[in-house]
């Protein structure tokens, strides 16, 4: 199959949670062109099923081909950890997800092997930060914890806040005691509270934040196939926005994170895929 360089890359999520993928995108490589799907009809992925999350990312990876997308980049943690495996074998594109970089950094930033990671619950479940770093060096010992509360406190706006700060010590109270040197961020909306986070445990833990890293690894990923965006015509709008449900709301909360003014996001039907 033939594949434009100028194409756009395809990123999605469970909503609005993927935008701090699409920012770290924005920012390192400026040239890439965005079709971001957040799929606001049916979020939150982090309690639903591996059966669940592989049927929604399907029909969402058939749009985003269907806006002839050069490569996809899975922004939502719980949809890498439960379905790129099985949507990597059936596409002819490249395909990125947000796991396996953020484990392959927090592997050599660690100094005492200890490494903590917090996410959804379906995330922590799914054990697969516990594979990639054990490939990575076996004697590395993961700690993980499921913090559900945290996405709703993020899309609430609550990123100093006494309430989010209390939440936050009480997750995080048992990673300390097994004295981590390294926590990897491992759900979309974390990046957001890297500040509070670092308040809480000092400068001595390494926050390992898999947004920059996917960015990173997918400039790799374009360059090897010879997709990177040498910096073609500049278009009047070089980042599209999809969603399931909830335009507006989504508009704002993206508004308030990109170093973009999104004007538009447009409504789909996506149980039509
Ligand atoms: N985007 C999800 C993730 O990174 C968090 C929100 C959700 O549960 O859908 O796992």
């Amino acid at each position: 199959m033939q594949i434009d360089r100028e194409a756009p890359v395809g990123v999605f999520d469970s909503g609005v949670g993927g935008l701090t993928v699409a920012r770290e995108i924005m920012r390192n490589l400026p040239a890439e062109k965005i079709v971001y799907f957040g799929d606001t009809a049916r979020v939150p992925y982090g309690n639903k099923s591996k059966e669940t999350i592989i049927r929604y990312s399907r029909q969402i990876v058939h749009f985003l081909k269907e806006q002839r997308v050069k490569a996809i980049v899975v922004a939502c943690n719980t949809a890498s950890a439960f379905a790129l495996d099985t949507i990597e074998k059936e596409l002819d594109i490249p395909i990125v997800g947000v796991i396996e970089a953020g484990a392959r950094v927090a592997a050599q930033e660690t100094r005492n092997k200890r490494i903590g990671v917090i996410g959804t619950e379906g995330t922590i479940g799914s054990g697969i930060h516990r594979e990639y770093l054990k490939q990575q060096d076996p004697e590395i010992t993961v700690f993980g914890k499921a913090c559900p509360l945290l996405v709703s406190l993020v899309e609430e706006g609550w990123l100093k806040d006494p309430v989010t700060d209390e939440v936050l010590r009480r997750y995080l109270a048992e990673l300390q005691e097994q004295q981590i040197d390294t926590l990897i961020l491992g759900c979309t909306h974390y990046p957001l509270l890297r500040s509070a986070i670092r308040r809480i445990l000092g400068d001595e833990v390494r926050l390992v934040n898999p947004a920059y890293e996917t960015a990173l690894e997918l400039r790799k990923v374009l360059e090897e196939n010879g997709l990177l965006d040498l910096g073609s015509e500049n278009e009047e709008f070089p980042y599209r926005f999809y969603v399931s449900d909830l335009a507006e709301k989504f508009q704002h909360f993206a508004n308030s994170i990109l170093p973009y003014d999104v004007k538009m996001t447009k409504k789909i039907d996506i149980e039509k895929y």
